[in-house]
């Protein structure tokens, strides 16, 4: 089956989907872009995706290239035409397409829409999350807005590689002070030895995840004891359970940090409990 990919009001073959040279996104890492895992061919949590969307916007004032309603069913249909069941919906915005200059280009330049959307092996992460897995941590090198989702993830691509070559699948950044800010694609989160969930404030140095937020919900609902604070590299390494999470790994249990074991070397109640009972919590569109 061939793929296909939105390209600025066309639906092109995947092989073909191509940008601009002078795509804003493609010279400046000028853009914004959102993750949305799919479920049984429905969106999930995908209010909230655009909602990030929007405010990602705003902060870069980049003027949204179509409305919601006309969004979601470009994604809709980019899910549909590529038959995906289980997967994930990647969608990017840029500030368009102008003659290479710094400062914005002239108003009225209308920003690049890109869609795609591709199946994800569900039952392998499930099996990845029955042994844990391992992450190191490096230093977080990255600008102060990380809580906008920008297409510029040269750090984050660089500690995930670092990873990648440790043998780990992911890299926690460590801020200046010692404290853990989140994952190159994921937010991070301890349990301590009393059970009470961490995660650091969203309001500096990390990305508002949306899995993060649900499970928030979760936990107010199911009265899990939860605080949004900083935590240090040795906290973590002396924590209970620790855990990621994000749209593709939804709660993915960590089981080393640096090589140290966490817990008993094995993922932890809370992590599988939050893992199960996710899906309850989410939004999934029609
Ligand atoms: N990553 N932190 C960072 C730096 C991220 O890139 C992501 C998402 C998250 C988790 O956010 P959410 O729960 O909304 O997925 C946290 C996406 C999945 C990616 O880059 O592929």
């Amino acid at each position: 089956m061939s793929r296909v990919a939105y390209v600025n009001g066309q639906y092109v073959p995947h092989a073909e989907a191509s940008v601009h040279v002078e795509d804003r996104g493609y010279q400046f890492a000028d853009g914004v872009y959102e993750v949305c895992e799919v479920r049984d061919g429905h969106l999930v949590d995908e209010r909230r995706h655009l909602d990030r969307l929007d405010r990602s916007l705003k902060e870069l004032r980049i003027t949204p290239p179509m409305a919601r309603g006309p969004l979601g069913v470009v994604l809709r249909e980019t899910v549909a035409r590529n038959r995906v069941r289980d997967g994930l919906v990647y969608m990017q915005v840029t500030r368009g397409v102008a003659r290479r200059d710094h400062a914005f280009p002239a108003e009225g330049t209308p920003a690049s829409l890109v869609v795609t959307s591709r199946s994800v092996n569900f039952a392998a992460n499930d099996r990845a999350a029955e042994s844990g897995i391992k992450v190191i941590t490096m230093p977080d090198n990255r600008w102060e807005r990380v809580d906008i989702k920008t297409v510029g993830l040269l750090p984050n691509v660089l500690a995930k590689q670092a990873a990648k070559e440790a043998g780990a699948k992911e890299a926690w950044f460590v801020d200046a002070a010692g404290n853990v800010t989140e994952g190159s694609s994921t937010n991070a989160w301890i349990v301590t030895a009393d059970g009470v969930l961490v995660t650091r404030s969203a309001d500096h140095g990390i990305l508002r995840g949306i899995t993060r937020t649900v499970l928030f919900d979760l936990a107010a609902q199911e009265q899990l004891r939860i605080e949004e604070r900083a935590f240090t590299r040795a906290e973590a390494m002396a924590a209970r359970e620790a855990f990621i999470s994000s749209a593709t790994n939804l709660v993915m249990p960590v089981v080393s940090i640096d090589g140290a074991k966490i817990g008993d070397g094995k993922p932890g109640p809370m992590a599988r409990r939050l893992r199960e009972r996710y899906h309850a919590y989410a939004e999934v569109s029609a």
